[in-house]
């Protein structure tokens, strides 16, 4: 324990103490045992609120926690196919569920380079360019592909389908046709796309995702990345609040509302509430969004 946090725990054990001679010295004078009973149970909820403040003063977010998907994740990086090469892995998943930090992750313990690059809008962002010397200005996707590493194809699903068609024969092949010439796959170059849909076009809540075209889409090993609530408490590093912020999520869910409270508002709101912002703020600035008055009081009674 901390200097400060133990400091902390002898006061609140100092103040439990003062409180049970209190009631004692009550109990010997003969006062009636339910004023007794309603002066401790005060005391009490007043000084669970102190600890309650204290805690979100002092967040301590878990290091090192994986999401509960991620032994899968890297099973399948290890796994090769019968002609030695890495399966291709899409990664799907609701905002905020960890996919990105999942990939880097993964990098850092396979000890390979990470690459990475976001939505795409032509052929050129994955396989580069010649520039006017004839030199080719090499991408990520190139330099994973060339000497390995986890590549990230990030927000994959918001690439424009004819973009990401070039890439087809790079997935699948074992080599890729570069504006330099063509190059071999490094058995140990892992491509792994995140995305929010399956490829299937746009939905309700990720209005920008396009229909990828199913040639693609088959290339890929598909693995589910959803919410990881555990994870979630470890990263906000204040559970009170998380747990919270996961009761408005499933009453948004209970009651058919489209809105989206990621994994990042137990994060940021326990930022907030360490920085002292009171929490009906916390949830204005990270939670509610645009629900109106009625939504929003429907939602907080549902998660009460
Ligand atoms: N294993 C983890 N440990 C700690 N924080 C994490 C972990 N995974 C995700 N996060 C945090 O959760 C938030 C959302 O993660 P991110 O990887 O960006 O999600 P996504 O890519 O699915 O939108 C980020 O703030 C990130 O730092
Ligand atoms: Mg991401």
């Amino acid at each position: 324990m901390t200097g400060a946090a133990h400091d902390w725990a002898e006061r609140v054990r100092q103040s439990q103490q003062r409180l049970e001679r209190r009631e004692r010295a009550m109990v010997d004078r003969g006062r009636d045992p339910g004023l007794i009973r309603r002066i401790v149970d005060k005391a009490e909820a007043k000084l669970e609120q102190c600890q309650r403040v204290h805690r979100d003063r002092h967040p301590r977010p878990a290091a090192g926690v994986s999401h509960k998907s991620y032994a899968s994740l890297k099973q399948l990086a290890n796994i090769r196919g019968f002609q030695g090469e890495p399966p291709n892995i899409w990664l799907v998943g609701p905002v905020g569920s960890g996919k990105t930090s999942a990939a880097a992750q993964l990098a850092r313990d396979l000890a390979l380079p990470f690459h990475f690059n976001g939505a795409i809008d032509n052929e050129y962002k994955l396989k580069g360019f010649l520039d006017a010397q004839g030199r080719l200005i090499s991408p990520s996707f190139r330099k994973a592909y060339e000497h390995g590493g986890i590549y990230l194809f990030d927000e994959c699903d918001a690439s424009m389908p004819g973009a990401v068609l070039a890439f087809n024969a790079a997935l699948s092949n074992g080599a890729c046709d570069f504006p330099d010439g063509e190059i071999q796959r490094h058995p140990d170059c892992i491509i792994i796309a995140a995305a929010n849909t399956w490829g299937h076009g746009a939905t309700h809540d990720y209005v920008g995702r396009m229909k990828q075209d199913a040639a693609f889409l088959d290339r890929f090993v598909q693995l589910a990345w959803d919410y990881d609530e555990e994870l979630e408490h470890a990263m906000s590093g204040n559970r009170r609040w998380s747990a919270r912020v996961q009761a408005i999520r499933s009453a948004i869910a209970d009651l058919g509302i489209h809105h989206i409270v990621s994994p990042r508002a137990s994060y940021w709101g326990a930022v907030l509430l360490a920085a002292g912002v009171p929490e009906d703020q916390v949830l204005a600035m990270k939670v509610r969004g645009a629900l109106d008055d009625k939504q929003w009081q429907q939602v907080l009674d549902q998660a009460a």
